[in-house]
C-alpha cells in the first residue's frame, strides 16, 4: 500500500488497494488510520460491484441505511443493495434514478442534522460527465487551527443548530416545512467546535450555512457569526477539488471535512454509488 498527498490542505491517495478484495487486518488498520489523519481518500481505478462497495465499506463501520425518503430506481443488473444510495442525474421513464440532480450542491456535512451523524460517507464513480460535477472537500481541523482568536472565543463552548430541512441542492425535503427563520429549524443542535474522536484534533462543526444558528444569541449576531466562520471556513488553502474518473472511491470524514459539489451539463449522465458508515455523537472541544 502505497499513501500519498492529494494537495496541500486535504486528503490522500493510496494505491495498492483492490477494493473488491478481502482487505487483511494490517492493511485495514493503516486504511483507517490514513482517513482519520488525513479526512479523505480516494482509490483509483477500482472495479466493483455493489456488494463490493458495500463489503470495503464496511472496513469503516457499520452501515447506514438509506433514508426512506432516498430514491432508488437504477440496477445495474446486479442484485440491489439495500444499503447502497444512488447519486444520480439520470432519468428513467420519467424517474430519477437517484439523488441530488445535475445542480450545485453547497457546502455541507453529512446528515449533521442528526444526533449521530454518520462518520465516513463513500462514493463510486460508475459514470461521470466530461467536465463539472467536481466534488471540493475542505478541512475543518485546518480552519479551526486558522481561526483568528476573536472568533475563537465567541464560539467555545457553543453549540449549533444544524437544520434538517433542505438538502445541499436547495431542496425542500419530503414532509418538511418551509422555514424562513432559523430559530425555527428542526434539527440536531451539536458542538461548535469538536474534537475527533481518533486523532484528539479539534475541528469546527458547522454543517450547512442554511438556517444555521447559534443557539442562545440573538439571531443577528448569530448570522454574523455564522457569515464570518463560513467565509473562513471555505477559503481554498483548507481545500481540494476532485475531478472524477470512472473507478474512482472516495471516502470522506465527516467528522473533520465538509464537502460541496459542482454543477454540471444536465444532459450528461453522472451516476454514483454512495454508503455510509454509522456515527456517534460529536464530542465537544472544552471551552476556551
Ligand atoms: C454526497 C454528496 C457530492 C457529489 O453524496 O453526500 O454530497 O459529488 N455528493 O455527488
Ligand atoms: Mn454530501
Amino acid at each position: 500500500m502505497d499513501i500519498r498527498p492529494l494537495g496541500p490542505a486535504i486528503g490522500v491517495e493510496v494505491s495498492g488497494i483492490d477494493a473488491a478484495k478481502e482487505i487483511d487486518a494490517a492493511s485495514r488498520q493503516r486504511l483507517r488510520r490514513a482517513w482519520s489523519e488525513n479526512g479523505l481518500l480516494l482509490l483509483r481505478g477500482q472495479k466493483i460491484d455493489e456488494a463490493g462497495l458495500v463489503r470495503f465499506s464496511r472496513n469503516f463501520g457499520e452501515l447506514e441505511l438509506p433514508p426512506a425518503s432516498a430514491q432508488r430506481v437504477y440496477g445495474d443488473g446486479g442484485a440491489r443493495q439495500p444499503e447502497i444510495w444512488i447519486i444520480s442525474n439520470v432519468i428513467v421513464d420519467g424517474k430519477p434514478i437517484g439523488g441530488l440532480g445535475y445542480g450545485e450542491a453547497e457546502w455541507h456535512t453529512d446528515m449533521s442534522y442528526i444526533a449521530a451523524p454518520p462518520t465516513a460517507s463513500v462514493l463510486y464513480a460508475v459514470e461521470v460527465p466530461p467536465e463539472g460535477g467536481d466534488t471540493h472537500f475542505a478541512s475543518m481541523t485546518k480552519a479551526y487551527a486558522a481561526l483568528p482568536e476573536d472568533l475563537k472565543r465567541a464560539i467555545g463552548g457553543r453549540t449549533a443548530r444544524h437544520d434538517s430541512s433542505y438538502t445541499s441542492a436547495g431542496e425542500l425535503r419530503r414532509g418538511s416545512k418551509e422555514i424562513t427563520d432559523p430559530r425555527e429549524a428542526p434539527g440536531a443542535s451539536h458542538p461548535i467546535v469538536r474534537i475527533h474522536p481518533e486523532t484528539g484534533v479539534p475541528a469546527l462543526f458547522l454543517g450547512r450555512r442554511r438556517n444555521g444558528y447559534i443557539d442562545g444569541l440573538a439571531l443577528e449576531e448569530s448570522e454574523r457569526l455564522l457569515d464570518r466562520l463560513w467565509a473562513h471556513c471555505t477559503d481554498p488553502r483548507f481545500a481540494y477539488g476532485h475531478k472524477w474518473r470512472v473507478g474512482d472511491v472516495l471516502v470522506w470524514d465527516n467528522r473533520q471535512v465538509i464537502h460541496r459539489r459542482d454543477a454540471f451539463d444536465p444532459n450528461a449522465r453522472r451516476i454514483m454509488l454512495r454508503t455510509q458508515v454509522k456515527g456517534e455523537a460529536p464530542l465537544a472541544a472544552k471551552a476556551a
